[in-house]
């Protein structure tokens, strides 16, 4: 294609090193998209005899359907997607097929090719999470009453429910959500007449192409356009975000299948056996999905260091912006879909949850605020007295809500059987009821916003 003023064609690991075929012909379905488009608007304007526009649009939609069916060859001699298709072209029907490249370069080509792309990743993304979200709310819904401990510092700190512990991913997927749609948004501009960098000297009509595309507006600075991959990264920072977030539910259940929590357990399903120890079920898939966070942050770094060096406008090694982004891409699906699934089919141990938040001492802040409310002492005293009722539970080796009023009056005589019921991890819970607090009214009312958000049935 290039190879006009060449004597000799390139040595084979030039070839090689060269060819972004192998990864880039996933950006095929753009590269016919972005051609048609072109050609379509070459024909309208004159640029090219409507007729030739015509026969160019229907090869290209040959060659689509080839490689529908066939796939993208693998001929590195053929360089990249767009040469591929280009010379797939010219086979079908013939030199008229040449009119195409006109008004237009590789260079503003890949930068639209691969918007498109990335535009269709983060559309799948969305959906991915949606479900994702969908999973956790249903299970919250199972869950809006059932007490587990809240922890800081991984200390049992107070109780909470296991309905709001998994909101709180509901709504780090929903900023995820937002991120990936923000990104969108940004992006959505189209690089197409942008040319190899300065713009070009025909006739075109850069809104037709935009438009055509489904983009808003054509980019406003053609040296911008063909050299920056912030849209890309933009991709990459939400994807990272998102798989941090990921990785942190994994580490819970991983943490949670664990015997000495015991508070879930996986389904056959999600989990793998040992093959020397037959007790074992172990939380493989969450396991991984930790692991993938690190290579997908990885590829935003990956990116970023590609890209920081690069005078204006296009250089080749932008031609590494893609294999980062498909890896982080295909490791994000299969996160999500793991995730989905582990979540839907978790086996909850309430029992245990509940055992935990009751031998942890979780409700002495409970008695503390109930004596400052109802019985007027100053909060550092009562706190005073909530440590030897603490003391007292821990030396006779029961839970706080096991000690009897007698026990708890000879500490304090000011706690009345009402303090004495504040100890109990229901009551705890369901006293806190501040605006996103704990409580099982506010985390059902907090359920009903989410499924209203997701198109769930109420
Ligand atoms: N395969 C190239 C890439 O992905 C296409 C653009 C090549 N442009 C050029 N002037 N060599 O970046």
């Amino acid at each position: 294609m290039w190879g006009g003023r060449f004597a000799e064609g390139p040595a084979a690991v030039m070839r090689e090193i060269n060819a972004s075929l192998p990864f880039d012909r996933r950006l095929w379905r753009q590269d016919i998209a972005g051609s048609k488009a072109h050609v379509a608007m070459l024909g309208m304007r004159g640029i090219v005899d409507p007729a030739d526009a015509a026969a160019i649009g229907e090869g290209l939609e040959r060659v689509s359907d080839e490689y529908g069916r066939e796939g993208v060859p693998a001929d590195l001699a053929l360089e990249d997607i767009h040469m591929a298709t280009e010379s797939r072209l010219t086979e079908l029907i013939g030199p008229v097929a040449g009119r195409l490249h006109t008004a237009r370069s590789r260079n503003d080509q890949v930068a639209t090719d691969f918007r498109l792309w990335v535009r269709d990743a983060i559309d799948a993304v969305g959906e991915w999470l949606a479900g994702l979200q969908r999973a956790l709310v249903g299970r919250a819904d199972e869950h809006a009453d059932s007490v587990m401990p809240g922890f800081t510092h991984l200390q049992s700190a107070q109780p909470v429910t296991l309905g709001h512990h998994l909101l709180a991913y509901y709504e780090m997927l929903r900023r995820d959500r937002s991120r990936f749609a923000d990104a969108r948004a940004r992006m959505n501009e189209c690089p197409l007449g942008s040319a190899a960098l300065a713009g070009t000297g025909f006739p075109i009509d850069r809104r037709a192409t935009a438009h055509a595309l489904g983009f808003e507006r054509p980019t406003a600075n053609s040296l911008d356009a063909v050299s920056d991959r912030d849209f890309a990264l933009d991709y990459l920072s939400a994807a990272a975000q998102c798989a941090l977030h990921l990785s942190r539910l994994a580490e819970e259940i991983v943490l949670w299948a664990s015997q000495p929590f015991g508070f879930v357990s996986l389904s056959d399903q999600w989990s793998t056996g040992s093959s020397i120890m037959p007790q074992k079920r172990n939380p493989d898939a969450a396991e991984l999905v930790r692991g993938h966070a690190g290579r997908i942050i990885g590829a935003f770094t990956a990116l970023m260091v590609t890209m920081k060096g690069l005078p204006l406008a296009y250089s080749k090694d932008m031609q590494d912006d893609k294999p980062p982004v498909f890896e982080a891409h295909d490791l994000l699906a299969l996160s999500l879909a793991a995730m989905t699934g582990m979540v839907e089919t978790l086996s909850f141990r309430t029992e245990r949850m509940r055992a935990a938040a009751e031998a942890g001492f979780a409700t002495a802040t409970d008695l503390a605020d109930r004596l400052v409310r109802v019985a007027g002492v100053p909060f550092r005293e009562a706190h005073h007295v909530t440590g030897a009722v603490v003391k007292a539970a821990e030396a006779k080796g029961c839970t706080l809500a096991e000690l009897s009023l007698e026990e708890l009056r000879a500490i304090d005589p000011r706690i009345d059987e009402d303090a004495r019921a504040a100890l109990s991890v229901d009551a705890s819970v369901a006293a806190r009821t501040s605006e996103g607090g704990t409580a099982p009214v506010r985390v059902r009312e907090q359920i009903a916003i989410a499924r209203d958000a997701l198109g769930m049935e109420a």
